[in-house]
């Protein structure tokens, strides 16, 4: 593996590998053995606020022994106008890998070809794949595993969370029901790429969430979709994840969100605090299943 740019260019064993190297690297997180990246420097891109994603990254490549540099787009040349290509030509003769937060995915794609150095999709307005890397680690960790588990994703279906989750289930072969409104379904072109019949749609999120062992929600506002706030919120109410909506998925059922959250809008004060060991664990395992993906691409040889 040379760069993570999708979950859809994972295969279901590739992501299984991550997972088990993610759990070998939380067990054994300073192992001084692990210093794959002694000697490089690599740099966080960022066109977008974050918290999670920044310091996780920033601590993982430290404690794998490489050194990184945060650049926020604002402060670059980027920021100004400078094209991608440019930026990518100029960084990818400085760095050792990349890791960037933006909003199309094309830009991290044109940057992976033109910069040639290892590049990570820290969030594109298309997929998530780190978030979702954890996520599936923080799920086995909680369940044992995803075979034969369904998984609710509520509110904004459409979204880079969402669609790196629906790649999730497409590769893994775990069931997938996707609960928002009509007006935000997932691009139908996109549906199209799916083979097989593990994700389905379902708009009636009472009828969405029977049966589910995870119930899983994002913002209903993501970054740079500030402007549909007020129609988001109005269309996205009947999807909060809420204790009663709860109470219609398997007792055992676990409630999950990549934060940040916004509490009373997709998931109430109530529910997060109770699931909050859940959530805050998915936090933290971002840094472990990121440490896997660098230490995948630092030991990998070649490959796509
Ligand atoms: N979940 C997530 O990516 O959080 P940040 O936006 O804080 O990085
Ligand atoms: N869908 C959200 C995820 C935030 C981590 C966004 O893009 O803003």
């Amino acid at each position: 593996m040379k760069h993570l740019l999708a979950l859809e260019h994972l295969n279901g064993d590739e992501i299984t590998a991550l997972i088990d190297l993610s759990e070998e690297l939380k067990k054994n997180r300073r192992d001084p053995d692990r210093r794959v990246l002694a000697g490089q420097v690599w740099g966080l891109i960022f066109s977008k606020s974050s918290t999670r994603t920044r310091v996780s990254f920033e601590v993982g490549i430290r404690e794998l022994g490489g050194e990184v540099m945060f650049l926020s787009e604002r402060q670059m040349q980027l920021g100004r106008g400078e094209p991608i290509k440019d930026t990518a030509r100029v960084l990818g003769r400085l760095l050792d890998g990349a890791v960037i937060r933006t909003y199309a995915q094309r830009d991290i794609e044109e940057f992976a070809e033109l910069g040639d150095i290892p590049t990570i999709n820290a969030l594109t307005d298309t997929e998530h794949p780190c978030q979702i890397l954890a996520d599936l680690f923080t799920m086995r960790e909680k369940l044992g595993g995803w075979a034969g588990k369904r998984v609710c994703f509520l509110g904004d279906v459409d979204c880079n969370v969402a669609w790196s989750w629906i790649w999730a289930a497409e590769r893994l072969g775990f069931e997938l029901i996707l609960s928002g409104p009509e007006q935000f379904a997932p691009k139908a072109e996109w549906m199209k790429k799916l083979t097989s019949s593990k994700v389905t749609v379902e708009p009636d999120a009472q009828r969405a969430v029977a049966g589910c062992h995870v119930l899983y929600t994002d913002v209903w506002v993501s970054m740079g979709k500030e402007e549909e706030s007020a129609h988001r919120i109005d269309l996205m109410q009947p999807y909060q994840v809420n204790a009663e909506l709860l109470s219609l998925a398997d007792p055992k059922a676990i409630v999950m969100h990549c934060l940040p959250a916004y509490r009373e809008k997709e998931i109430t004060e109530e529910v997060l605090e109770a699931h909050a060991d859940t959530i805050f664990q998915e936090a933290e395992n971002r840094l472990h299943a990121q440490k896997a993906v660098l230490f995948t691409i630092a030991t990998s040889q070649g490959g796509g």
